[in-house]
């Protein structure tokens, strides 16, 4: 593996410009840590300020000259070249993923492995029809439309998950014919680096795509407020996006946002218990909770409220919280420091303001104390109007609300901001059937946990979920280009 190429001195790793490694302009870097051992540093990447920014911006802009005219096949040829490179590193890149990251290996793995299906996806997408062919009031008009690229587009991307976001945002753009800027979150560059370096070395043009690393403070405004960025595609925080909001409305830019989830599993009296149990634990609780389609209400039925809610007692206490590389490991710690103490603050301050602690929700010391862990927590009784009830926490916390019927379960559901994904546990058609129907959510699942997009198909929310855009599959296009109509008469004959 050509693991050391990127590196401009060792344990150091630059931006990716106009086809070269460099260090950032100032020559500062800044370090990434491991969230399951703050002692242990992974890298330096470069700290990048507006000279980088304004660089990458002008390789781009060149860069899109020639490649919107590229022809689409030769695009798929190289998302599938970066698709294969990035196969053969999977056990070296989720590796490196769960060091800086801290999900567990086997959802690292289980990551890089969804970027190369969804390389090989959008590969595949590139070379779909595009276009339509309309009757013309003229009967010899030949009169088509044609999907365009847009040109430079900003990818502004989150840590947890900090492969498959990027290649789902970007595999989309460059396939149909954009340039990018590619601004990962400064929590977790080197898995953002491991997607770069592939597709790099898979034969993209220099400029094509363009990897800025730093804070968001430093280089968030130099990129986005820059009016050489036509489209801005964001997932992160719903303060973020507010902000983006703003931005793009001023200059006009596209804007594509994926923003926060307060994401309802209902599970109805007459479910399978046991499988309602393992995806509700499994929705609320993989990747520590830290999904933007998360668990984090599980409404439930009345009647069986009380022992769902010692199920989940048992199952939630007995989960093993550790070191994410330990193969027995299934709850790795959070992302940094910061979001253990905040999340166990929310947990702290929603009991005191009543809510039922069932189990959890304190940092972890002792043989942990090195890193981020907090120990899953559960609540019982939850208010639905409560900060527990509406909030987003991202991190392991759940909360059950009781409700006497399908009814009052959808009306609780829908009585927050969010919008993005919704469970319902029963073998109820009718009740699958109106769950699907009403829930207000971009994702919805019957009988399997609020987690989890296939690139084949739209990703997005309702709601303060999203910006009415969707991800993936088809409607990657509808973002990522736009419409040209073209009316082509015949000359006169002569
Ligand atoms: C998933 O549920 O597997 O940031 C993907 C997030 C979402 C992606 C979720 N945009 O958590």
């Amino acid at each position: 593996m050509a693991a050391s190429a990127p590196q401009i001195e060792t344990g150091v790793f630059g931006n990716y410009i106009n086809g070269e490694w460099r260090a950032a302009s100032g020559g500062k870097t800044l370090q990434n840590r491991n969230p399951a051992n703050r002692d242990e540093v992974i890298a330096e990447f470069a700290a990048s300020e507006a000279a980088d920014v304004e660089a990458a911006l002008e390789a781009a802009s060149e860069a899109y000259r020639t490649w919107r005219l590229s022809s689409p096949i030769t695009r798929a040829n190289i998302l599938h070249r970066a698709a294969n490179i990035l196969e053969s590193r999977i056990p070296d890149v989720g590796r490196e993923l769960t060091r800086e990251e801290g999900k567990t290996l086997k959802e690292g793995i289980g990551e890089t492995t969804r970027a190369v299906q969804i390389l090989r996806y959008f590969a595949g997408e590139a070379q779909q029809p595009s276009g339509e062919h309309y009757p013309s009031a003229n009967p010899l008009t030949l009169l088509y439309t044609t999907r365009e690229p847009l040109g430079v587009t900003a990818i502004v991307t989150p840590w947890n998950f900090p492969i498959a976001i990027p290649a789902w945002k970007i595999a989309p753009a460059l396939a149909f014919g954009n340039s990018v800027v590619f601004k990962p979150a400064s929590l977790t560059p080197l898995s953002a680096l491991r997607l770069v370096e592939a597709l790099a070395e898979a034969g993209l043009p220099p400029g094509v795509l363009n990897l800025v690393t730093g804070s968001a403070t430093a280089i968030g405004d130099p990129l986005l407020r820059d009016p050489r960025v036509v489209a801005i595609s964001f997932t992160g925080s719903n303060e973020t996006g507010s902000e983006l909001r703003k931005i793009a409305a001023d200059r006009g830019a596209k804007l594509q946002l994926e923003l926060g989830g307060k994401n309802p599993a209902i599970v109805l009296a007459d479910a399978d218990l046991e499988h309602a149990l393992t995806h509700v634990v499994n929705g609320a609780m993989m990747s520590t909770g830290q999904k933007c389609t998360a668990t984090s209400r599980a409404i439930v039925d009345r009647k069986i409220a009380d022992k769902f809610t010692s199920m989940l007692s048992e199952r939630i206490s007995g989960l093993k919280v550790g070191d994410p590389l330990a193969s027995d490991t299934q709850i790795g710690p959070l992302v940094d420091d910061s979001s253990a103490r905040r999340v166990a603050g929310e947990v702290a301050a929603a009991k005191a303001a009543g809510s039922e602690l069932v189990v959890g929700g304190a940092v972890l010391g002792g043989e942990l104390e090195r890193g981020a862990f907090v120990a899953p927590a559960l609540f019982a009784g939850v208010d639905p109007s409560s900060r527990l009830g509406q909030d987003e926490l991202f991190g392991p916390v759940l909360g059950v609300i009781p409700v006497d019927d399908i009814d009052e379960a959808l009306a609780v559901a829908n009585q927050v901001r969010f919008g993005l994904s919704a469970s319902l546990f029963t073998r109820d058609l009718e009740r699958a059937l109106t769950f699907a129907r009403e829930i207000e959510a971009g994702i919805v699942h019957v009988n399997s946990e609020t987690a989890g997009a296939e690139p084949q198909v739209p990703f997005g929310g309702m709601k303060g979920s999203s910006s009415y855009s969707r991800e993936q599959g088809k409607a990657s296009r509808e973002f990522f280009t736009q419409i040209k109509t073209v009316y082509l008469d015949p000359p006169p004959r002569a």
